[in-house]
């Protein structure tokens, strides 16, 4: 069965109780479940992560790139948390490897501080779900199944 990797960076693991007015009310745990039950549904595994940690990110990205090609992952689901908006190497990390991402944040960016409003992931993303909450997290995956099963 391929899997999909759905990657989230830093404070993600604070959800529930970071600003519920803004990210809602609903845990990580939360998000792991809508992931994995998205993913049954499409006949996929999840490899469900977190890491305050950049490099740790990266290195993450630098494996699933072989993984993909080697037809075990459909890509992964990112959402890098405030790195969006100052990583170049997460940028680099991702166009190194070649590998498909679906960009997400659960609040609109745009709608908030303009330092939000610019993101070094989006150039290098095959798509960006933003603002629809964590709902976009199980529409980001139906995206890359699709997106493999049409070649
Ligand atoms: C976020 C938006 C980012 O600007 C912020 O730094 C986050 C979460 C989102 O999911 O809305 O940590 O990526």
């Amino acid at each position: 069965m391929p899997s999909v990797l759905v990657l989230n960076g830093p404070n993600l693991n604070l959800l529930g109780t970071r600003k519920p007015e803004i990210y809602g009310s609903a845990t990580l745990a939360d998000v792991e479940r809508l992931c994995r039950g998205t993913a049954e549904k499409l006949g996929l595994d999840v490899e469900f992560r977190q890491s305050n940690h950049e490099g740790q990110l990266i290195d993450w990205i630098q494996e699933e790139g072989p993984r993909v090609k080697a037809g075990e992952s459909i890509g992964a689901v990112l959402n890098a948390g405030a790195f969006t908006h100052t990583s170049v190497a997460l940028h680099d990390a991702i166009e190194s490897v070649e590998l498909p991402v679906i960009e997400v944040h659960i609040s609109n960016v745009h709608r908030r501080e303009p330092f939000r409003h610019h993101s070094y992931i989006s150039p290098v993303a095959t798509g960006i779900i933003v603002g629809l909450g964590i709902a976009g997290y199980g529409l980001a995956i139906t995206a890359l199944h699709g997106r493999a099963a049409n070649g």
